[in-house]
Parts: C-alpha cells; structure tokens; sequence
C-alpha cells in the first residue's frame, strides 16, 4: 500500500523509527528530515493532500501532541485523520469512522506502542453500515462549502 508520512521536528523520531517497520508497504516521506524546529503544517499539509488526492491510499503524521497534524489534515478534503493514544481507538477510527489517515504523539507514546496501534489500523476493516451514512454526511458538508 502506498502510504503518505511526514512529521515535525517533535514527531522527527518516531517517524523514522516508524518506517523501519512499515517495510511491506510502499512509504513516501514529506517531511521532516531532521530535529531543527519547523512547523508541522508545511510538511502535514503536503501529505495530507497526497492521500486526499489518491497518489497515496492512507498516510501516517506525526507531531509532538499529534493535535496540530490532526487540525491541518482535517482541513483537507476527503481526509478522515484519527488522533489515537491506543489500540482501541485506531480499531474505532477503522471500523466506525474509516480513518484514513492516522495521527500520532510523538512526545506521548512509546515505540512499541505506535506499532501496536499501526498494526490495529492496518489491520482493520471499515464496517460500512450505518457508519457510512455518517460519512457520507461529512462528504457532502464538503461539497456544499
Ligand atoms: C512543537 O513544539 C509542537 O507544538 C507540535 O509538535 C505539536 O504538538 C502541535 O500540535
């Protein structure tokens, strides 16, 4: 799967470690490249519209809250981002809200952990159903802006 990543500064860290075990997809890095302050729209935007414009299927961001990546990629069209500290909540972003994009804290959670929750969200199917009634009200909110 082609899969949209990028980070700030703060999520630098996690980001590269992340990679390393995202080996069986096909990863497209934004950004950033190193652990000098910059501002986590530039590089969230970029990757956020990767994924809204179909060049990657879903995409991983990471900032030191995961707050600020949630806000940028939800202002891109067609984007769902889920912000999940646990394996609960990236199965719920999955299976009710078919996230796709997820965020995480790079100042918050362990290593292990963010594999953890990125095996759930791999691993996931979106359940449809009544959910996508939800989504598609989100959708068409979109349209009509
Ligand atoms: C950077 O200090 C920090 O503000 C950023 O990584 C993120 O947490 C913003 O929401």
């Amino acid at each position: 799967m082609k899969i949209a990543i990028a980070s700030d500064h703060a999520g630098f860290d996690l980001k590269e470690k992340i990679k390393e075990f995202l080996i069986e997809h096909e990863v497209f890095d934004y950004g950033t490249t190193n652990l000098d302050s910059m501002d986590y729209p530039d590089t969230g935007f970029e990757a956020a519209k990767a994924v809204s414009n179909g060049d990657c299927k879903r995409g991983i961001l990471i900032c030191g809250s995961g707050l600020g990546m949630s806000i940028v990629a939800n202002k891109v069209p067609g984007i769902r981002a889920a912000l999940c500290q646990t394996k609960q909540f990236a199965q719920l972003s999955r299976l009710h809200n078919n996230s796709n994009i997820l965020v995480l804290s790079g100042r918050f959670i362990s290593e292990y952990l963010a594999k953890e929750i990125i095996d759930v969200w791999f691993n996931t199917e979106f359940e449809s159903g009544r959910h996508q009634k939800r989504l598609d009200i989100i959708s068409n909110y979109e349209k009509e802006k």
